[in-house]
């Protein structure tokens, strides 16, 4: 899969980290930065990936930032994302199976990378169920 990554300075270690376990798990990364602890805005980072997959560039995203909250709502503003943070592996699996999430959030200061890892391969080989949700997104989308 081609994946897109970005990250702020909150996010910029973990997706250091998730970006060499994406590479070495055999996907294709996008990585669009951070590319340090510097500080910089979190809607810049959004935007590439949401840009990214909007020209399907990149099949799915992952942003980090601080606490993966800024860069949800950032990304969430962008058509077609459907950005959802994920702090367990439950809400990794509903979020691809009802919400058909296209992006994956984590706050880099409150999640592990051993978390983060469990999360992503939850996420990345769970289908949409499509059905009564894609009724559900269609109204997200304004498709209804
Ligand atoms: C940056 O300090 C922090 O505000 C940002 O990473 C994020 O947590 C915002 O929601």
């Amino acid at each position: 899969m081609i994946i897109s990554v970005g990250a702020d300075h909150g996010g910029f270690e973990l997706k250091e980290q998730i970006v060499n376990y994406l590479k070495m798990s055999g996907h294709q990364v996008i990585d669009n930065g951070a590319n340090s602890s510097d500080s910089v805005d979190y809607p810049d980072f959004a935007k590439l990936v949401s840009k990214d997959i909007q020209e399907k560039k990149a099949e799915f995203g992952v942003l980090v930032c601080g606490s993966g909250i800024g860069i949800s709502i950032a990304a969430n503003r962008h058509n077609g994302i459907r950005a959802a943070l994920v702090t367990r592996k439950e809400f990794a699996k509903l979020s691809r199976e009802h919400n058909n999430a296209n992006v994956i959030v984590f706050g880099g200061r409150f999640t592990s990378f051993e978390e983060a890892k469990e999360y992503l391969d939850i996420f990345l080989s769970t289908p949409f169920e499509g059905g009564r949700h894609q009724n559900r997104i269609d109204k997200i989308e304004d498709k209804i």
